[in-house]
């Protein structure tokens, strides 16, 4: 199967009379014991109906957590105490916290690099335990050699992880490249509404799998049953969703570029995720305040489109321009969000 039939097909009851076509929600805190269910924090039919889904689109086994940076942390987990840990330093803003916090509680060191200067990167791999790649990254909208920066990790010994939330595993997917595991938010396309909070983690690795497996029901860091039921129903749309919001977002990039009152517009050529910079805050802020239609708001990776001036957050590193405005384009006709972006582009001009 295809990636978008995968998306509609997997994860459901099985072809025979009297089946429901979708999986049910399963409300349950315990099974009767003595089969394989035995308590809700270890295993719930829902998630794993989500979760053979979305591991057949990534290739691997998936394991889904309460959200993203649930996954996150779990990841991070894996590292020995006082190893090191190769990260972007355009990472989203959240996991590079909690690498600050590990790292003040000299749990791990982290090397934060440049993620496209792919030799730098497979220098500063060795010695280290943990390779962390986010290619887009967000909002910086930078590429990794991911093929690459994997051979020089696994050459020093260590994992390779891919947060892959912005590109989905419509548009890649690292484990046929060698990483070792794939990280979403699944919060953003995966679910793609704007009403979940979710996290995954993907792996080829059956040992990992099992870790990872044993700390999740050990730490509790799973995801409600009505969760992981909308994520499912979210992702039969994936293939469709990302592909609309890749159309609209690069007609608007075209455009955008022919604008001289836009700085830089960063896009990778795929995907719906684009960075625009605006000369400077002030006008970022004045722009992201004038539209109707895009809505002012974070996250990504939803249906509406929405924009947000990313230095508004100060956990942002001070290498992403005041200016940068990150856009996650959605499904709507393209014209209606180039008439509104034009009119709040047109409006901070003339203030
Ligand atoms: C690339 C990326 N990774 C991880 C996360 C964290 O996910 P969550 O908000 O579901 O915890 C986000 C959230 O914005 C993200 O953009």
């Amino acid at each position: 199967m295809r990636p978008a039939t995968q998306a509609v097909h997997l994860g459901r009851p099985p072809h025979e009379p009297d089946q429901p076509l979708n999986t049910p929600i399963t409300m349950a805190s315990t099974y009767v014991a003595g089969g394989a269910l035995e308590y809700g924090r270890y295993t719930n039919p829902t998630w794993t109906a989500f979760e053979d889904a979305l591991g057949a689109l990534e290739g691997g086994r998936c394991l889904a957590f309460a959200s993203g940076l649930a996954a996150v942390g779990t990841l991070f987990d894996l590292v020995g105490n006082g190893e090191k840990v190769v990260a972007p330093r355009h990472s989203y803003n959240g996991s590079l916290m909690q690498l600050t916090d590990l790292e003040l509680r000299a749990r791990v060191k982290p090397v934060l690099v440049d993620i496209t200067d792919t030799e730098a990167v497979a220098a500063a791999c060795e010695d280290a335990s943990l390779v962390w790649l986010e290619s887009p990254t967000n909002p910086a909208m930078e590429i990794a050699d991911i093929p690459a920066i994997t051979e020089a990790a696994h050459g020093a010994g260590a994992y390779v992880v891919v947060d892959n939330t912005f590109a989905t595993p419509i548009l890649q997917q690292p484990l046929q490249w060698g990483a070792d595991l794939v990280l979403h938010s699944a919060t953003k396309y995966i679910s793609g509404h704007s009403d979940v909070l979710m996290g995954a983690v993907i792996t080829r690795d059956d040992e990992l799998y099992d870790v990872l497996k044993g700390r999740r029901d050990l730490f509790g860091a799973i995801p409600g049953t009505f969760e992981a039921w909308l994520a499912l129903r979210g992702l039969r749309t994936l293939a469709l969703r990302v592909e609309r919001a890749q159309t609209n977002a690069q007609e608007l990039v075209r455009r955008l570029r022919e604008r001289a009152d836009v700085t830089e517009v960063r896009y990778p050529g795929f995907g719906g995720m684009v960075a625009m910079v605006l000369p400077s805050g002030e006008i970022a802020d004045l722009v992201q305040h004038s539209t109707d239609l895009w809505v002012y708001a974070t996250s990504l990776g939803g249906v509406e489109s929405t924009l947000e001036r990313r230095r508004r957050w100060k956990s942002e590193p001070g290498t992403i321009p005041e200016g940068l405005i990150r856009l996650s384009v959605g499904i709507e006709d393209v014209e209606d969000l180039w008439e509104d972006l034009v009119r709040a582009l047109d409006a901070a001009a003339a203030r």
